[in-house]
């Protein structure tokens, strides 16, 4: 079984030299923001990925299930609840989907009570992703995938030279990918990680707009924000000279015999 310092050696959790000491977060989500941003991606390869890691499992839990995207795709194949506490997202869900309001915090479902738990680009939202990850795991039954950024992210280049550019502390997902892993092999999972790309249109409007949007939704503060555009306009379009901007993901897949397990 490995630990917390070994997961954090997976190029996958990287980088390395930069591994905080202490969670940065919550992050703030905008909920209108959120939308306008994630009809930028495509996450075709990303709900492969997580169709491919939840294999036979008979029901999942979505935690933090946002515009529900992904929870839409994976319920057309397996009974699915979402997840999620914010009443503007629990809004925009399509309404064929069964949703109930709740924190990954506390997750309102009982021991085991879940085939499969999956939390997409959510642990960085929460007080305590720790807590979150060990509500995944007791929820969950035999499988629990979760997604975050990877290291190769620029988005979170861009994230993090906001952060500076406003005070705030810069993220680290390896960190929270490490300590998830690690927390899920204590507890009987066997754990993979695996790189996936995720492409971002480029909104009409090129560098400018996207680091408008990507400033919404790091701070409402509006003096935040310009000094957030300012540090990273000119980033983001030198990027763009390259080819379109990558919100890549890294997908944990963690599975367990549940017969053994508990
Ligand atoms: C970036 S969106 C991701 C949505 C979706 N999982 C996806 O991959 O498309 C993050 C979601 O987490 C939700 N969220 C924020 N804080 C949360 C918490 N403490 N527990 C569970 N979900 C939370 C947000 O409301 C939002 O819907």
């Amino acid at each position: 079984m490995a630990t917390e310092a070994d997961w954090r050696a997976h190029p996958l959790c990287g980088p390395r030299d930069t591994y905080p000491d202490r969670y940065w977060g919550p992050d703030r989500l905008d909920p209108e923001t959120w939308r306008r941003f994630a009809a930028l991606l495509d996450p075709a390869a990303e709900i492969a990925a997580i169709i491919a890691a939840l294999g036979d499992a008979t029901d999942v839990v979505d935690v933090g299930g946002g515009t529900g995207t992904l929870a839409e795709t994976i319920a057309a194949r397996v009974p699915l609840i979402v997840i999620e506490p914010d009443p503007d997202q629990r809004a925009h869900l399509p309404a064929q989907l069964t949703v109930r309001a709740g924190r990954a915090e506390a997750v309102p479902i009982a021991d085991g009570g879940a085939d499969a738990a999956i939390a997409t680009w959510v642990l960085q939202y929460t007080d305590d992703p720790d807590l979150a990850v060990a509500e995944l795991a007791r929820i969950a039954r035999r499988r629990v995938v979760i997604v975050q950024p990877a290291p190769n992210n620029t988005l979170v280049e861009v994230y993090n030279r906001e952060a500076v550019a406003a005070g705030m502390l810069v993220s680290h997902h390896g960190y929270l990918l490490a300590r998830a892993a690690a927390d899920l092999e204590a507890k009987g999972f066997t754990v993979t990680l695996e790189h996936v790309a995720i492409p971002l249109r480029t909104p009409p409007g090129g560098a400018p707009e996207l680091a408008d949007i990507l400033s919404r939704m790091h701070t409402s503060d509006p003096v935040r924000r310009a000094a957030m555009v300012a540090a990273t306009t000119d980033f983001i379009a030198a990027c763009l000279v390259h080819g379109p901007l990558a919100d890549d993901g890294v997908v944990l897949c963690a599975r367990r015999d549940y017969s053994s397990s508990v």
